[in-house]
């Protein structure tokens, strides 16, 4: 057999975002306020806690107060009225594939509702259109880090059973609806996040320190585990032409030594990473995971018939996000490195953005190569890139040279394992747009080829403009990713 030379014809090049960072308009056309909306931003760079443990109160002042002042992500970066300009500028760039995520509570505000909100499947009716116009692919993640408010109020978020039914039929409405004009479908954003906290369960939620929280972690995740298999089964039976897709937060670990303690610790680290793909993609849990639901006092409710759907509902390809690197080792005597959603430790070979995230590209090689080599499944890198202060210079642009160099050497290393034999089917870098930090809601932490003039506190004129990686991007799409 020969060895490919580059990326596949047809690969899909873009860029991604999810609703909450981008839309605004919080509280027109009939949306409900949702888990994200309450979220306050963090106090310093480094504070992440604020958006995964949320208590009752936490959620009581922030229904009682209608601004957007504390909660950036009810502003976004007003993609709601300016989709078009940003679409046109991502055809500019060449997109193949827009990712981009359905606001659940735009098409049923309180999630509880028998009928759809008419004004939110329009809106999106209108984005898929413009995305079309281009010939960009619309990739869609059913379930971003939000969800309807009100079922947290009602059922606890996932933590509840109920929220399934709730679920599946608005993924029902979707692939209805959007039935040959969707191709690629993503069900939960980041699923492994369940296990973190609020914004993957949209739970009520203490620290794990609160007896109860591991088990209440790992039932809702099993929740979704069984909804996302139901939509898609959902939709392959309604438009068997989509591909429908999970969705993990990569954390790929390297042992801390050559030590066989450290090298087994890093091993198990590993699992637990890849428990989430294991029943998404084959369908069934893997047998380590009873040892540690043993071991950490989790006692999983099943209903019979679950393990079927697991079985029925695996998915079509494997899409995750990739950003960083950790070391891991036996006794946990390592210091710790940054991340938005949970801490590994630091890599001394490893240098780190301006939050502290460990940049290694080659691990992003690895990480191919072993999803490829555990699963035969194609492989959709739908998440990866620098989050940066970027400054503009005297003479009114951005050179985010930085940027560039984090990307290029990304692509690099997935074009190496292309070579190396893995089915990559596309590169959605994240936030072609600068929006609203997931895991700390600043602005100020950009990602984006287009910048958007505004500030922290939500000051400026919302103008969008070209970065100096606007054209390096352009190029690379144009050139099939050759030319970087
Ligand atoms: C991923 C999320 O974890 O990382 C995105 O899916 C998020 O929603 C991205 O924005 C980058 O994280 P942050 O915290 O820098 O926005």
């Amino acid at each position: 057999k020969t060895i490919p030379t580059g990326f596949p014809k047809g690969f899909l090049w873009g860029g991604a975002t999810a609703a909450n960072q981008i839309e605004g308009a919080w509280n027109i056309d009939g949306k409900g306020l949702t888990t994200a909306e309450v979220v306050q931003k963090a106090q310093d760079r480094q504070n992440i806690e604020n958006m995964n443990v949320i208590s009752k109160e936490t959620v009581a002042t922030a229904i009682a107060d209608t601004t957007d002042d504390l909660y950036p992500k009810r502003r976004g970066i007003d993609f709601y009225h300016h989709y078009k300009e940003d679409i046109k500028l991502f055809a500019e760039m060449g997109f193949k594939a827009f990712r981009l995520s359905i606001a659940w509570a735009r098409i049923f505000p309180k999630g509880d509702e028998t009928t759809p909100n008419e004004a939110g499947l329009k809106f999106y009716d209108d984005v898929f259109a413009e995305c079309h116009k281009y010939g960009i692919e619309p990739v869609v993640t059913i379930s971003h880090y939000e969800m309807p408010l009100n079922l947290t109020l009602t059922n606890n978020g996932w933590a509840s059973r109920a929220t399934i039914a709730d679920f599946t039929r608005y993924t029902e409405v979707l692939f209805k609806r959007y039935k040959g004009i969707v191709k690629y479908w993503m069900t939960f954003n980041e699923i492994n996040a369940s296990t973190w906290g609020f914004m993957g369960t949209g739970a009520l939620d203490s620290d794990l320190d609160v007896p109860g929280q591991t088990q209440l972690r790992y039932q809702a995740l099993h929740h979704e585990f069984v909804a996302s298999a139901i939509a898609v089964k959902q939709c392959h039976e309604i438009d068997p032409a989509a591909k429908i897709g999970c969705m993990l937060a990569r954390m790929q670990t390297y042992a801390n030594t050559p030590n066989p303690a450290d090298v087994r610790a890093a091993q198990l680290q590993d699992q637990l990473n890849l428990f989430f793909t294991d029943v998404q993609v084959r369908g069934e849990y893997p047998e380590y995971m009873n040892r540690f639901f043993a071991e950490n006092g989790v006692t999983l409710q099943m209903e019979s018939g679950d393990e079927a759907l697991l079985q029925e509902g695996k998915v079509d390809y494997l899409g995750f996000s990739y950003y960083m690197s950790t070391v891991t080792a036996a006794d946990d005597n390592v210091e710790k490195a940054s991340g938005n959603l949970n801490f590994g430790g630091k890599n001394p070979y490893l240098e780190t953005s301006d939050w502290g995230w460990q940049i290694d590209p080659t691990g992003l090689r690895i990480t191919l190569n072993e999803f490829w080599d555990r699963y035969r499944v194609p492989l959709f890198i739908v998440e990866n890139g620098l989050g940066a202060l970027d400054e503009v210079s005297a003479d009114g642009k951005i050179h985010d040279d930085y940027r560039i160099d984090y990307l290029r050497q990304h692509i690099q290393q997935m074009k190496e394992a292309v070579k190396d034999g893995v089915d990559l089917m596309g590169y959605t870098m994240w936030g072609p747009i600068d929006l609203i930090s997931a895991s700390t809601s600043e602005m100020s932490k950009r990602y984006g080829f287009i910048y958007v003039d505004q500030d922290d506190e939500g000051n400026g004129t919302l103008k969008r403009s070209r970065k100096d990686s606007f054209a390096w991007y352009q190029k690379v799409i144009a050139s099939n990713g050759e030319d970087l």
